[in-house]
């Protein structure tokens, strides 16, 4: 393991990522013993917590295991690098190359998930397993345990009081979002822009129209809402902790100015709060949901904590509207699927939600760092830390021109522009959940050299 004093990269993230390369490599294959943090220290001439941080790195990424009194072990199963879709298209005289790269994706959606919880994650599903699937349909607005699982949950990491009459188990936000539409007459939703394509998708296939909204650096442009002459917008829908995708955070003011427009309007507040227990640095700002169910329905998801897989989430809103969405859905047998809930009430109670949270967060927290650094010089960045992606903000061409290249490289980069329909708003995506600490590295030396060679200045 060499290190490099003079490279912007902390020590204890190069040995971790020296460490890695060794079992990628298998050179040190599954079941070695490595180095006692001391001994490494010593040999490499660092501080012993420079090794014990890069450790705790490994451990977390679930490359190594730590047994107590016997040392460090690279582990059992290591955790493969992502093997992505198909290459890029690529000019013939470079396909080979490109074939050979493994292809990175840094998607926004694609959460880490601890290897260390696996067990958590069988052991809710031997619980499943262990008990008997109820006669008939389950209860369209979901278990009632669960339920009240979920109060509990949003009540902690989101300070939104409610009880389990005013939650509803989905599958998922979108799911939420057109359960939400649907007990409207249809109008036009007011949603950001740039702004969550699902969510546009949605409405617009549940026959409403959308009404492009600007965002800026405090959230929603609530002056530009209360100037569009619409009359018939009934729905905004928002993302107020972590604005999808430019990451800003919904100002306290816009927050009132937002709630109050919404009122004089007749509109109800649609609050996707999909990624906020990745919030690292401070407590995130309230939901808006605390000022009132009335006004607002809060939209979580299990997507992000657990797996988008899951197809799991759910509404808060108030139980009158709860009541109502229940009955439409049991009229087309529209109910949660059973196992999917009795596994998702099974890792709230033994605390494998919480873990998986905090364990993500501290990879989240590390990555965003390092996305930050390397990329904030060249773009602008919103200021907040939350979340598994950050946003890059850049002139139109230069993210066209750096997302061509990095794709040339095997390295897919999401572009802001994709999620625009009327604003101008350009940039780069950098998703960094669903990729390894080794990938997000290459990715982003393949990024700043495309920068570079758009001779984009850094600013
Ligand atoms: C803005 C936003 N909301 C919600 C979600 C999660 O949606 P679902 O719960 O349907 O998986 C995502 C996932 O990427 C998202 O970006």
């Amino acid at each position: 393991v060499v290190i490099d004093r003079t490279a912007p990269v902390p020590l204890a993230l190069q040995v971790a990522e020296r460490a890695r390369a060794l079992m990628q490599a298998g050179t040190l294959a599954a079941g070695d013993r490595l180095p006692s943090t001391r001994a490494l220290a010593a040999e490499l001439g660092v501080a012993r917590g420079v090794v014990e941080q890069a450790f705790d790195q490994l451990s977390a990424e679930g490359w190594v295991e730590s047994r107590r009194g016997a040392g460090t072990f690279v582990a059992k199963t290591i955790m493969r690098p992502l093997t992505v879709r198909g290459a890029p298209a690529a000019t013939r005289s470079h396909s080979t190359r490109v074939a050979q790269r493994p292809s990175i994706r840094l998607d926004t959606g694609t959460p880490w998930t601890d290897p260390r919880h696996l067990s958590g994650w069988r052991r809710a599903w031997r619980t499943v397993a262990a008990e008997r699937m109820p006669m008939g349909y389950p209860d369209p607005a979901g278990l009632l345990a669960l339920r009240e699982a979920i109060a509990a949950h949003v009540a902690v990491n989101r300070g939104v009081v409610c009880s389990a009459d005013q939650v509803m188990v989905t599958s998922g936000t979108t799911h939420a979002f057109e359960l939400s539409l649907g007990l409207h007459p249809r109008a036009a939703v007011a949603i950001e822009d740039p702004g969550y394509r699902a969510a546009v998708a949605t409405a617009r296939q549940q026959g409403w129209d959308v009404v492009d909204v600007a965002v800026d650096s405090e959230g929603l442009d609530v002056e530009a809402l209360a100037d569009n002459t619409r009359t018939d917008i009934r729905a905004v829908y928002v993302t107020p902790a972590h604005q999808h995708p430019l990451g800003t955070v919904m100002s306290a003011g816009r927050r009132t100015a937002l709630l109050s427009e919404a009122r004089r309007r007749n509109a109800l507040v649609i609050e996707d709060d999909y990624d906020s227990e990745f919030r690292y640095d401070v407590a995130p700002l309230p939901a808006l949901a605390q000022f009132g169910l009335g006004d607002v329905t809060y939209l979580g998801t299990a997507s992000k904590a657990i797996a988008p897989g899951l197809r799991i989430g759910w509404l808060v809103a108030h139980e009158d509207r709860i009541t109502q969405m229940a009955q439409r859905r049991g009229d087309r047998h529209d109910s949660p699927s059973w196992p999917v809930q009795r596994a998702l009430l099974a890792m709230f109670a033994d605390g494998q939600v919480s873990r998986l949270i905090r364990s993500a967060r501290r990879v989240y927290a590390e990555r965003s760092v390092l996305v930050r650094d390397r990329l904030s010089p060249y773009g602008t960045i919103a200021r907040d830390v939350a979340g598994m992606y950050l946003s890059v903000e850049l002139p139109a061409d230069t993210a066209r021109r750096v997302i061509q290249r990095a794709a040339k490289s095997g390295v897919e980069v999401p572009s802001v522009a994709d999620y625009c329909r009327t604003s101008t708003r350009a940039g780069l995506v950098i998703g960094f959940g669903g990729v390894t600490s080794a990938q997000l590295d290459r990715a982003l030396d393949v990024i700043e050299a495309a920068l570079d060679r758009t001779g984009h200045d850094r600013q």
